[in-house]
């Protein structure tokens, strides 16, 4: 009873504390929370849609980018700033490339507090950059991480899917400094955000004073000063006469000079002598560069903290129809995995379902349509036939076939024979 009891409240406890910043599901009045930045006018329009296929007409309506190859900037602040000093920072949002996309960011920015969202654009400073990136081959989930004003990418690469299905991104960060990349609700990627980020300096650096000793001993093996040359191994030619080699019968002593075998390489020849060798009994081992600790070095235990005040989109798309929504920002992992579910996993059958219709019915119109293409082809060919009928009809007649023949023969004549000069000059002319 007792250990129930002390359970439950340091459940109630921890729901207390727990807080969601921001939760965008895009019903509603959406566009009163969203404010479109005014620094280009081309900048492309957002629409709230649940697009061309959906599990639910109400709850899977998104924010869908709407026009081809266009920035896109889009902000919203959170209620009220914060800071997850201590606490875990939970940024979660789902992408629907439905249009089968190209090249183009599905990447959310978190903004610090005190932003001019008006003036929002690729430029603004952001704490956060997180989401997949895809371009062509090129596909990434984006962790950028602005520490003291330094944007800093993962090093890990986290690979997003490139279906046209909604899915989940995730991040937490930790205030043990470390993170998590969920992807539809399972862990993608794990790690220490020192490890996985070049975010400090190193903890220590080769020592610039020290210098490897002049009498260092590099050479772990020498000749061995025991070893001796065999005797009468210098005899040894390297080349001899060829034994098989015999002076031509027709060889004349007097005119061509003094017969000489020509000469092959011996096979007992070993090349220059050289002594064995033996492990340097001097030998101390590669001189390693001693490390001292790096000067630029500061540790900061806090370096996960960020005072968080907006969302922002900031996104360039060539083929457009992304679908962004339930964008949450929250310090409490529990809320967020229950969020996913409710607003994710719920739908994922469904939505694969009106894919699988949206795909058959899309079959269907292609294979309508050519139908329709190859119906009118057929109709025009049999058009085509009965004027050639017609044609050949007035071939028959022998007056009408002999004048069309001295017409093709002055057809063919002049352009092969003389005209090409002509018209290459003519075409010089045009330019
Ligand atoms: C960091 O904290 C999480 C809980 O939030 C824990 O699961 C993980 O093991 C911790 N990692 C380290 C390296 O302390």
């Amino acid at each position: 009873m007792k250990a129930t009891f002390l359970l439950g409240s340091l459940i109630a406890l921890a729901t207390a504390s727990a807080e969601v910043f921001f939760e965008e599901t895009f019903d509603g009045n959406w566009a009163d929370r969203w404010v479109p930045s005014k620094v280009k006018n081309d900048l492309g329009v957002f629409d709230v849609s649940a697009g061309k296929f959906f599990a639910d007409s109400e709850a899977s309506k998104g924010l869908q980018t709407t026009q081809d190859a266009r920035f896109y900037a889009l902000s919203a602040p959170l209620a009220k700033p914060f800071s997850n000093k201590d606490k875990d920072l939970v940024i979660q949002f789902s992408v629907k490339h439905e249009q089968n996309i190209d090249c183009g960011g599905g990447y959310l920015k978190v903004l610090p507090p005190g932003v001019d969202l008006e003036k929002f654009d690729g430029e603004t400073k952001y704490n956060v950059m997180f989401g997949p990136d895809i371009c062509g081959p090129d596909r990434k989930v984006h962790v950028i991480l602005n520490y003291n004003g330094v944007n800093h990418l993962i090093k890990k690469p986290i690979i997003p899917p490139s279906d046209q299905m909604t899915h989940l991104y995730t991040l937490i960060l930790k205030p043990n400094l470390t993170y998590s990349v969920l992807i539809d609700n399972k862990e993608e990627a794990t790690g220490e955000l020192l490890e996985d980020w070049d975010l400090l300096p190193p903890k220590t650096i080769k020592d610039p004073e020290a210098k490897k000793p002049e009498d260092w001993v590099d050479d772990a093996t020498i000749p061995d000063p025991e070893d001796k040359k065999p005797e009468g191994y210098d005899d040894i030619p390297a080349l001899i006469p060829d034994p098989e080699a015999k002076k031509p019968e027709d060889w004349d002593d007097e005119d061509d000079g003094e017969w000489e075998s020509p000469m092959i390489d011996n096979p007992e020849y070993e090349g220059p002598w050289e002594p064995k060798t033996i492990p340097n009994p001097n030998y101390k081992g590669p001189w390693i560069h001693p490390e001292i600790p790096n000067p630029e070095y500061k540790e900061d235990k806090d370096l996960y903290v960020y005072e968080t005040g907006n969302v922002a989109f900031d996104l360039w798309q060539v083929k457009s129809g992304t679908i962004f929504d339930n964008i949450l920002i929250t310090d409490d992992v529990a809320y967020a995995k229950e969020f996913a579910e409710k607003t994710f996993e719920k739908y994922q059958e469904a939505e694969k379902q009106a894919k699988e219709k949206y795909d058959e019915e899309e079959k269907k119109k292609q294979e309508e349509e050519e139908a329709k293409l190859a119906a009118e082809a057929e109709a025009e060919a049999e058009a085509e036939e009965a004027d050639k009928d017609e044609l050949e009809l007035e071939d028959d007649k022998p007056v009408e076939a002999s004048k069309s023949a001295d017409d093709i023969q002055v057809e063919t004549v002049v352009p092969v024979s003389q005209e090409p000069v002509k018209e290459e000059e003519n075409i010089k002319d045009e330019l």
